[in-house]
């Protein structure tokens, strides 16, 4: 529930309402955008960043909590390890249980081969899970593959691979096919006819949904088709490091029984890294909207082995995540509520940015209107934000709308006696996604031979900025994409011994570097919050 003040400062929203319902506010100039990115997008603070010490990447910009894990020992570095004694012998192995892993699981599976899915958390417990808003495919007769490949180029401001974006638009039509025969339900009209919507920097209505919670209805199906097509799955078992063999090349992982604390190793002829992004290392102190598992386990172990990492000086802040009430901080508000016209207000009840222009740029000018130009509303907690005016969405398209099409955020807000009918939610950017990851081709292979990286472990699809739904879309896309083709490799790949000595040669640099590393061991599986601490207890 709002508190009293709040509830008077809302008075100026409802003011103005009538006012905005009629009118559409002007969109930034290139100029404009240019400027407000870099005076107040986090990814232009310099202090969040730091040139990485050790590895193929060393002497690139990165932010500073990564860097610190990929500056630290390895869990197993002093863990004596049989490499022969193989508990886990398989053609593909997946690392991640999220929807690029399900994904990959199911069409490499569709080759013959055997397949393992070995996940940190329950199958299924990732970042798709939690995904809102929808995923994109230009499969409208006003809309195309080409014209879906230009609005993503711009979103990256044109930073990104082209191959890569080629067949993300390219295959996203068929892949809505595919996660439909597979039982997805998508909104759709009463005649069938399938309904999309706009997102941000989107010049086409293609985000296909299922109300506000798409990625749930993902998940959950391609969860159930892996185990219905009898593919292994084991739970609490997060890879830990991942195994080369004596050519260099991905040959399995070293695994950690979080229950048992035993390591196991698991050995395998291609190997799939799915591990999700790092919103849980809270880049610059930002609340993030990410799952718990979300801590960068992929990139630690991938560059480890010796894997090229891009983009990682870049991370998208969603510009709407819950600023109050205190127990909801950064979760994410779907930029479907955008989508449908709710409206980015300041403290006096005025429309500062144009709703939907990309997610970098609305996100820098919250953080300007509520730091340079203090325009925010101050919560209880001291948290800054602003209001997201989502009555308006009822008043634009006819009442009923928000409960039909936003029904999970109804229910998120109104647990705290929100109603977002009638009253604004306070909003501020969150830690949302990483833009960057390792270098893949279009099979999503890495630069290690057998290895492939698939979803936020991969860099380069959406260049320095993505837009909404195309998140959902890659991981679909590029996860079956490299099942299909890690699932087809294995046929030729000739395995020999096990070692771990690119692990041993990291250590060593990581000692003559200088970089001042002594009791940091990575990759960290939990997020670090000290609730002690946090309430000011020793
Ligand atoms: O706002 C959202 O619903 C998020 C979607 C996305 O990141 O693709």
């Amino acid at each position: 529930m709002y508190t009293p003040q709040m509830k008077e400062l809302i008075k100026k929203v409802e003011e103005t309402r009538p006012y905005r319902l009629g009118s559409d506010f002007p969109r930034m100039t290139p100029e404009e955008r240019q400027d407000v990115l870099k005076n107040f997008h986090p990814d232009f603070i310099q202090s969040g960043f730091r040139p990485l010490k050790i590895g193929v990447n060393r002497g690139d910009r990165i932010p500073q909590e990564l860097a610190d894990l990929l500056e630290s020992h390895s869990m197993i570095s002093n863990v004596k390890l049989d490499l022969e004694k193989i508990s886990y012998d398989v053609d593909v192995l997946i690392i991640g249980g999220g929807g690029a892993g399900a994904a990959a699981a199911l069409v490499a599976k569709e080759q013959g081969v055997e397949v393992l899915l070995v996940t940190k958390l329950r199958f299924g417990d990732a970042n798709t899970m939690m995904a809102q808003g929808g995923i994109q495919a230009a499969d409208k007769a006003n809309d195309s593959p080409l014209i879906h490949y230009l609005d993503v180029m711009g979103g990256g401001h044109f930073t990104n691979i082209p191959g890569l974006v080629s067949a993300l638009v390219n295959d996203a039509p068929l892949v809505i096919k595919w996660l439909e025969d597979m039982g997805i339900m998508f909104d759709k009209e009463d005649d069938g006819t399938m309904i999309t919507i706009h997102g941000g920097g989107t010049s086409r209505k293609r985000m296909h949904t299922a109300r506000d919670y798409t990625g749930a209805e993902i998940m959950r199906t391609l969860r159930d088709e892996v185990i219905n097509r009898g593919i292994s799955v084991v739970e609490f078992s997060p890879a830990v490091e991942l195994l080369l063999d004596e050519d260099g090349r991905a040959a399995g992982a070293v695994l950690y029984n979080l229950e048992t604390e035993e390591y196991l190793i698991a050995r395998a002829k291609t190997v799939i890294l799915a591990t999700g992004g790092s919103g849980r290392l809270h880049y610059q102190n930002f609340p993030t909207s990410n799952h718990y598992g979300a801590t960068a386990d992929g990139l630690v172990m991938g560059y480890r082995a010796g894997a090229k990492l891009i983009f990682m000086d870049t991370i998208q802040y969603h510009p709407t995540g819950a600023a109050y009430p205190p127990q909801i901080l950064g979760l994410l508000v779907t930029e479907k509520v955008r989508g449908l016209g709710a409206t980015p207000l300041n403290i006096k009840g005025e429309q500062f940015i144009h709703h939907l222009e990309t997610r970098d740029v609305e996100s820098a000018a919250i953080i300007r209107e509520c730091t340079e130009r203090k325009m925010g509303i101050t919560t209880p907690a001291g948290m800054v934000g602003v209001w997201l005016d989502s009555p308006l969405i009822d008043l634009i398209h006819g009442e009923g709308t928000i409960e039909k099409q936003l029904p999970a955020m109804l229910r998120q807000f109104a647990r705290f006696d929100i109603d977002i009918r009638k009253e604004p939610m306070l909003i501020y950017p969150t830690l949302h996604y990483q833009n960057g990851g390792f270098l893949i081709d279009e099979n999503g292979c890495t630069s290690i031979e057998n290895l492939y990286a698939v979803g936020e472990n991969s860099g380069g699809i959406h260049g320095r900025n993505r837009l909404m739904g195309n998140s959902l879309l890659d991981i679909i896309v590029f996860g079956r994409r490299a099942g299909f083709h890690a699932g087809v490799k294995t046929k030729e790949v000739k395995q020999n011994k096990l070692t771990l000595e690119h692990l041993y040669c990291y250590q060593r640099e990581i000692e003559q570097s200088g970089a001042g590393v002594v009791d940091r061991v990575s990759p960290v599986l939990v997020p670090h919050y000290n609730h002690r601490e946090a309430l000011g207890l020793s």
